[in-house]
């Protein structure tokens, strides 16, 4: 609104007759000064100084630095580091950081009693939200609830690889493999999941790297259903564990962490039906009759390219040439990608591939089983929510109560069967 030839802002409140009647998209778009109620769908609801991501120029820095140089030159740990505490490490503090991860790597047999219990055709994401939960039985001497011990956090990060790595191993028939801490945290898991009793194991240095800089990518998001999740569980005062859990359960569905694996679903059938892509760019544009969707592009929140998917495309080329992979659903996710951005529609909507297009293709050529996909995002996202939690407890923020508008009927007689 102009009052006097200057901008003012006015509440619109959110599900009354007034939002009703504004288009919020567009006089955000054109005034940049409309605020949305907090309880309306999570986003733009919280202060935070760990993520910047500018959606419309397609920018994302963790702490200040570009995801790029990061993605580039930082390990998985630095990263975890700097948006945990805020900077990155000295060469001190990370070898103290480190060091402490490794000697958190084994988990207490007692989990493992319940894992073993589980089916072996478990999806891994429910065996992983269900033992992170459990951690919190098993650990509860580590809670901070004085802000002054971290053993939470590093038991965290040091254990969650090694919980992934036991479904796939079950999955396979094969024994669990207990971690290697003279290893960096990458090569561990992949020992932990790739080395068999019989068989000697080299850790493929280009995998460890691809697998780092995947995990870099993933490292946090700003606010999205998981990472939300995880605040808001927390901002009861629940422990880190159980907050971690929720947010492993929410990153799961295919609307957030599972995307990934839609993408390769939808690439193989492409490949299975001929990968003729311009047939299913057709499908796409016409997504109500034909029900098709275009899975991996587009983002609620970038309408640009979203920074981490042009890495990971740079990323799936690299590994698959210098591991010497040839997976043809790379030629047709590129196809899609290059026609999809030379058409009309596409453009119009600014529908860009987003982090899920190419992740997938990585996973795979790393050996990675489709179902374990979302579990690599997790693994990735662990330091992000971890520091999230951390600076919603700091900031004291008040338990979450997101708001509710009443839709329902008003008051009727009860009159008995
Ligand atoms: C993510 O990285 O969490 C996803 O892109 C979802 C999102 O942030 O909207």
């Amino acid at each position: 609104l102009s009052v006097e030839g200057k901008k003012v802002q006015l509440p619109i409140v959110v599900g009354t007759e007034a939002e009703k009647a504004v288009d919020i998209s567009k006089l955000r778009d054109e005034t940049g000064f409309v605020t949305l109620d907090s309880g309306y769908k999570n986003t733009g609801a919280t202060k935070s100084a760990i993520t910047f991501l500018d959606g419309e120029k397609g920018i994302l820095n963790y702490r200040g630095y570009s995801i790029e140089d990061l993605a580039a030159k930082a390990t998985f740990l630095e990263v975890a580091y700097l948006l945990i505490y805020g900077e990155l490490p000295t060469q001190e503090q990370y070898a103290e950081f480190e060091d402490s991860i490794r000697r958190h790597t084994i988990v207490n047999e007692g989990v493992r009693a319940i894992f073993d219990n589980f089916p072996v055709n478990a999806h891994p994401m429910a065996t992983l939200s269900s033992l992170v939960s459990a951690l919190s039985a098993f650990y509860p001497d580590s809670y901070d609830e004085k802000g002054k011990d971290d053993r939470h956090i590093i038991r965290l990060l040091a254990k969650l690889p090694t919980i992934a790595s036991w479904s796939y191993k079950k999955a396979q028939g094969h024994p669990v493999n207990y971690p290697k801490n003279d290893l960096d945290y990458c090569s561990n898991f992949l020992n932990m999941m790739f080395s068999l009793p019989v068989e000697k194991y080299e850790v493929d240095p280009v995998v460890a790297s691809a697998l780092n800089t995947l995990l870099i990518l993933h490292a946090d998001h700003e606010q999205n259903c998981s990472t939300s999740t995880v605040r808001l569980v927390g901002s009861s005062q629940a422990n880190l564990y159980s907050s971690i859990s929720a947010g492993i359960s929410a990153l799961w569905g295919p609307l957030h962490g599972g995307a990934n694996q839609e993408v390769i679903e939808m690439l193989e059938a492409i490949k299975a039906d001929g990968g003729d892509v311009s047939k299913y760019i057709d499908m796409a544009k016409n997504a109500k009759t034909t029900g098709f969707r275009l899975f991996g592009f587009g983002h609620r929140v970038y309408k640009n390219f979203d920074p981490r998917a042009k890495i990971i495309k740079k990323a799936a080329d690299d590994v698959l040439t210098k591991l010497g992979v040839n997976d043809p659903v790379l030629e047709i996710a590129k196809g899609l990608e290059e026609a999809a951005l030379n058409d009309e529609y596409f453009v119009a909507r600014k529908l860009y591939p987003n982090v899920d297009f190419y992740s997938g293709i990585i996973y795979r050529a790393l050996g990675i089983p489709t179902n374990m996909f979302t579990v690599m995002f997790a693994i990735g996202r662990l330091p992000g929510w971890i520091a999230q939690w951390k600076e919603m407890r700091a900031m004291k923020e008040p338990i979450g109560r997101p708001r509710q508008i009443y839709t329902g009927a008003t008051l009727r007689d009860f009159v008995p069967m």
